[in-house]
């Protein structure tokens, strides 16, 4: 079973300490929720775990399969089976979904077998078709040029496709993109709980409480200041939902003195 370890992650943007020493464990078949008010350093773990330049690890590994992944190009990490959901996020004219996605496939057989020709197209046709259904997504979007002129919602359906079709071991999401509505959430969500099963991990990211009303994760964890401040299971969520993140600011917030 792989797992990806983050061992004690500080990272800097700029000289600036953003997140301050981040311990979590994410195994194969596990849903995890990372949540935490807006500015707490969510998206810098999950841009820091894509191996974006701007993010300067400062101290700190991230183990996955007996390799510590910060030491791997964002590609690598990618067919080392670590799927990060907005990779691609930019629209590529010209190429539609199909073709990106074969591609995709290709490049992570290629990386587990070096001998791999490649999936033979017929092969490549009806496994898009049958992830297509699970996903209850019309066949005519595989057709579509990728995020061309897509809304939020069908950006979201590539994703999730594109995470269907590679079957990583450990997913990671960052969903606080601004434009994220209600319907966007929802098909994140569907889509996660559809896909999830023994050989996937995953790690949602979100601000959103709402997320979890979607999604039933085996384990919540809290980011406040550049930590994780608390972790728990469902109940946790249920907490937050119900009280949302006062109760975090009072208890980690430093209390000024005089
Ligand atoms: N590119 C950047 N340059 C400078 N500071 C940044 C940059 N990105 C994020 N930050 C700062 O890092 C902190 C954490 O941001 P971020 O990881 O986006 O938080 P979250 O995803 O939890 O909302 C914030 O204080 C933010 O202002
Ligand atoms: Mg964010």
């Amino acid at each position: 079973m792989s797992e990806l370890v983050i061992k004690n992650l500080q990272v800097s943007i700029d000289d600036n300490e953003i997140l301050k020493g981040v311990n979590l464990t994410v195994k194969q078949g596990e849903i995890h929720a990372l949540m935490g008010p807006n500015g707490t350093g969510k998206s810098t773990l999950a841009y820091t775990l894509m191996g974006h330049p701007h993010y300067k690890v400062t101290a700190g590994e991230v183990w996955f399969k007996e390799e510590n992944i910060l030491e791997m190009k964002p590609d690598e990490r990618a067919r080392k089976g670590i799927f990060l959901a907005f990779q691609y996020p930019v629209a590529i004219p010209g190429v539609t979904v199909a073709n990106f996605l074969r591609t995709a496939m290709n490049a992570r057989r290629k990386a587990q077998n070096p001998e791999d020709k490649g999936i033979p197209l017929p092969e490549f046709r009806k496994l898009l078709k049958e992830k297509m259904d699970i996903l209850q997504m019309d066949h005519v979007f595989a057709g579509r040029y990728l995020n061309d002129g897509f809304s939020g919602g069908e950006k979201k359906r590539a994703e999730i496709l594109q995470m269907a079709t590679l079957e990583p071991e450990i997913a990671i999401l960052d969903e606080t993109d601004s434009g994220l509505d209600i319907d966007a959430l929802r098909i994140v969500a569907e889509g996660v709980n559809t896909l999830t099963g023994p050989d996937m991990g995953v790690l949602i990211i979100t601000h959103y409480q709402r997320l979890l009303n979607y999604i039933k994760p085996d384990f919540v964890h809290v980011m406040y200041n550049g930590l994780i401040v608390e972790s728990g299971g469902p109940e946790l969520a249920l907490k937050l939902e119900d009280q949302g993140y006062d109760w975090i600011r009072e208890k980690y917030d430093s209390v000024p003195v005089g």
